[in-house]
Order: C-alpha cells, then structure tokens, then sequence
C-alpha cells in the first residue's frame, strides 16, 4: 500500500473514497464544512435524517454529493475531543481504512483539515497498522475478498514535513508488522531456528545478532531452558539482540527478554486439545522483543539495548522431560519440574540470568505470554504489570498509556513466595491454583539480582482473534512493541 501526504486532499477521483472527520454534535469544520458547502448541505442532511451524531467510532458512507470527485464519501465520528491528538487521529484514520477497505475503492483520501505534519503522520501510522494482514497461505482468496485499497492519500498542511515525521512511524509499523508476523507464524515453519535464522536476518538494519544452539546453551549450564526443549526435534536456541546507539558504545544497556515457546503443547502435561492451536502464539513476547528492537534501530535510537529471546519447542515426546524432574538452572538453583506446561518461567530463568550475568543491564523488562490465569485476571484488553521497582513500573505505566498497549500493575505479596518452595529442590515451576500469574512473577524474580526489572505477562493482550480496535485487525497484536520503544524514546536516550 502506498502513502502520499498532499497541500489538499478534496480532489479525489471516481475510484477513490473521501473520508472527513466529523465532531460529536458539532457543527461542520475544516474539510466537512467545505464539502458541505460545495455540495450545498449534502453532509449536514445525511448527518441530520440519521443516527451518525459524530460520536467517536461511528462512521457514515455516504454516496459522493454532486460536484465532488470521489465515489464514496465517508464520515468519521471522532468525539468531542477538537482539536485531536495523535492517538485520536491515528484511530480516526485506522476507522476510515476500515470502512472502506473491502468496498471496492482503490484510493482513500483522508482530509484532516489543518492538521499539523504529526497528526498526518499519525494518521497514516493508524492506516498502516489497520491495514496489516496475514494472508499468507491463502491462496484461492478470490481477488474481490481482498482487501482494495491500493493508495492511500493524507491532507496535511505541509505534506513535505508530514512525509518527514511519518519516516519514523512507518519504521514502527514495521517493527509492530514484524513482531504480528512471527506470532501468525504457524509452528511447523517458525520453529527455534527459523525464528533465529529471521532475527538473524536484521543485521541488515545494524542489529548485532548471536545465537546460541544447545551445545553453548549446555555448556553455559541452562538446565532449565534445555529440559523445556529436550522433547522437540527442533533444537532450542537463544537469540542474542544488540543495538549501539548511545554516544558512549560501552554505556550500561537496557535489556529485554522475551518467552519464545514457538509452540506449547503443554508437554508430558499435555494441555486439552480445545484452543491448543492458539499456542502457536506463546512467543508473542521474544516476538515483542524482537520488534522493539526493529524499531530501535530503524530509528537510530541514542540508546544501547539488548534483546535476550528464549526459543523453544515444548512437546511431549520420549525424551521429553517429566512432572519431577530436577533442572538445574544457570543460576545454580535446582527447580523441580511438577507441571512441563509451566513451562516459560523455566525459560526466562535461564534467559534472564543470562541477561544480567553477561549484560550487567541498566535495567531488564521480560514480555512472556506466562499465564492464562491473567486472562482470568485482567481479560483481553490489558496486559500484567509485576516489578521490583516503582519508578520502572510508572514508566511503564506512562508508556502504556499513551501508546495504548494497556498495562495494570499487579503485587507480589512477599508471603506467595514460600508456595513455590519445594520439598526435594531449591524450588517448584508451580503454585496452588490461585493467584497463578503472581506466583509465576515471583518464580521469575528469584532469577534476578538486585537491579530494576518488569515482567509483563502478556497471555492475554498478544492475540485478540475479535479485536474491536481500529488500529488492530483480528490476531496477533504486536503488543510491547510500541510500548517498549515509547519506554526507550522517553527515559533512556542520550
Ligand atoms: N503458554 C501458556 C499460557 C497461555 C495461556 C498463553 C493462554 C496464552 C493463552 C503457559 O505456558 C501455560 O501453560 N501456563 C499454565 C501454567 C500452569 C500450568 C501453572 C496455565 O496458565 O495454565
Ligand atoms: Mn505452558
Ligand atoms: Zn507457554
């Protein structure tokens, strides 16, 4: 799909669609009211014979009005919130993407009236991650199911400076483009090393990439990482992510961690077969990982950082390991395996104490799809939050909330943490029933030192199959990804 920013976008052309943003119960501006004008109250009358008030999330698609060049007109309800902010206008484009993107037209012009180059590149940057679709394997999709919308056209009030500030959001869509990519991935072809062979394949954008196969992972002691693959023919490997941007090339980096079991069965503990395809998408945070650190390059952030990805395949098998089985960690600590399907905080101990010990990192933030028990939680809309530190966790927390990667902060009540004790070993992988993302959290910080660190248990925000965001079609998310690099872009830059 192209995007182009121009002086003034009423001129379409008889294949294309006209969206306008319209106010809630407000009278018309900018764009609206000129058309409206032209067309001799066209708007204002399907505005007023309808329910469309202008609400946020309402659309109308109008037939063109006489004397305007398009062949559909589509109105874009943006709430009372004028003049808009760039979260309101990347969803307002996102919405006229959707509402015309399966009807035939091949250009959609989006009129934003007097906007500066920002909002423009914001509303491209919603049309991009709108538009994302993984069709992929499909092959007989006829060609009037797909998808028309070839071009896309943004007013803006200086197209050229737009164009310029879009630059760096389009390198963020496609680091979100990314990450959504690996988690739609079925398993049979992202498996451990293909997901290292494609992490590999960015040193073509200055990423400095390391993968570690079993034989290195052995000989560095990662007990428990290993036990989680030891059922899979397809060996586990540990990617290992660099980015240089900050002045000083040895300033202490940030570090990210990510779970990336390319697929769960649960193992010997094997899960139900309801939903088990869905695992395809538990290493939705090394994806996460992975496209943070895209986005980080693509924008010569003036940062170090490292990306630690734990890639894995956890089946059943012979060889497979069993409930009460004894690993032992990198870390020097034995874990007793009761459940194989708890099986991401095994990885995240090998990898985060990887992390540290190698990195000495300024701070580490882990993203794993951990639990189900925090859909329990929290749903489908927000993601866990669990931190040794405040002032990382409101960082976050900021974050979250101006990208919209929802997080809500949850304790570890230093008392849990006897419930993982175990009998035979220095712990167990598993708690009582309850409170099951806090006791994996807990699991996970036995396995970090004493400096800041967030684990973000994403189970429930990675995959949305009945997503009812503009800016996220159905499937995978791509969540982290915005919500690291805002991290990054406003407390860890030169
Ligand atoms: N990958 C799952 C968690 C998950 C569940 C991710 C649903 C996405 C959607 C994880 O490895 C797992 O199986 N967790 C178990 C832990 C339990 C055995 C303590 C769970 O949540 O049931
Ligand atoms: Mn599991
Ligand atoms: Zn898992």
């Amino acid at each position: 799909m192209k995007i182009e920013f121009v002086g003034h976008g009423l001129e379409a052309d008889s294949k294309a669609a006209l969206a306008v943003l319209v106010g809630e119960k407000q009278p018309l501006v900018g764009a609206a009211a000129t058309l409206d004008e032209r067309t001799g109250g066209a708007l204002r009358r399907a505005i007023d014979g309808g329910r469309f008030n202008g609400e946020k999330g309402q659309t109308l698609d109008l037939i063109a009005p006489h004397n305007v060049a398009a062949a559909r007109v589509l109105l874009v309800g943006v709430g009372a919130a004028w003049p808009l902010a760039s979260d309101a206008l990347e969803s307002a484009a996102a919405q006229a993407y959707n509402g015309v993107k399966a009807t035939g037209v091949e250009t959609l012009v989006v009129s934003l009236g007097g906007v500066g180059a920002d909002g423009a590149a914001s509303a491209a940057f919603g049309i991009r991650l709108a538009a994302y679709r993984f069709d992929r394997y499909r092959t007989t999709e006829k060609s009037d199911k797909k998808p028309s919308v070839r071009k896309v056209i943004i007013e803006a009030d200086d197209p050229k400076a737009a164009a310029k500030a879009f630059k760096r959001l389009s390198g963020l869509a496609d680091a979100v483009t990314l990450a959504r990519d690996l988690v739609s991935e079925p398993a049979n072809i992202l498996y451990p090393e293909e997901f290292a062979r494609r992490v590999k394949a960015l040193t073509s954008i200055g990423l400095g990439v390391e993968i570690l196969g079993e034989k290195e992972m052995k000989k560095l002691g990662m007990g428990a990482l290993l036990g989680v693959g030891q059922g899979s023919v397809r060996e586990s490997q540990l990617a290992v992510i660099q980015w240089k941007g900050a002045k000083d090339p040895d300033a202490q980096p940030i570090a990210f961690v990510g779970k990336g079991v390319c697929f769960d069965t649960g193992g010997i503990s094997l899960k139900p077969p309801e939903g088990m395809e869905e695992m395809i998408t538990d290493m939705g945070g090394a994806a996460a990982v992975t496209g943070a650190m895209y986005a980080l390059a693509a924008r010569k952030a003036k940062v170090n950082a490292v990306g630690i990805l734990g890639l894995v395949e956890n089946m059943p098998d012979a060889n497979a390991q069993r409930p009460g089985d004894v690993v032992t960690t990198m870390s020097g600590q034995t874990v007793e395996v009761i459940n194989t399907d708890a099986e991401g905080r095994l990885v995240l101990a090998d990898a985060l104490w990887y992390c540290q010990n190698r990195f000495k990192p300024k701070l580490m933030v882990d993203l794993a799809t951990l639990t189900g028990a925090i859909i329990v939680a929290l749903g489908k809309d927000v993601g866990g939050l669990f931190s040794n530190n405040d002032e990382l966790s409101e960082r976050l927390l900021a974050a979250s909330k101006s990208t919209g990667d929802a997080l809500w902060r949850l304790p570890m009540p230093p008392q849990y943490d006897k419930h993982i004790d175990s009998a035979v070993a220095d712990m167990k992988n598993v708690g009582p029933r309850y409170g099951g993302s806090i006791t994996a959290a807990l699991f996970i910080q036995r396995f970090v030192n004493s400096l800041p660190w967030a684990h973000l248990d994403i189970a429930s925000t990675a995959w949305k199959p009945n997503s009812t965001v503009a800016t996220i079609p159905s499937g995978a998310t791509g969540f982290g990804v915005r919500l690291l690099d805002r991290l990054v872009a406003d407390n860890y830059e030169d």
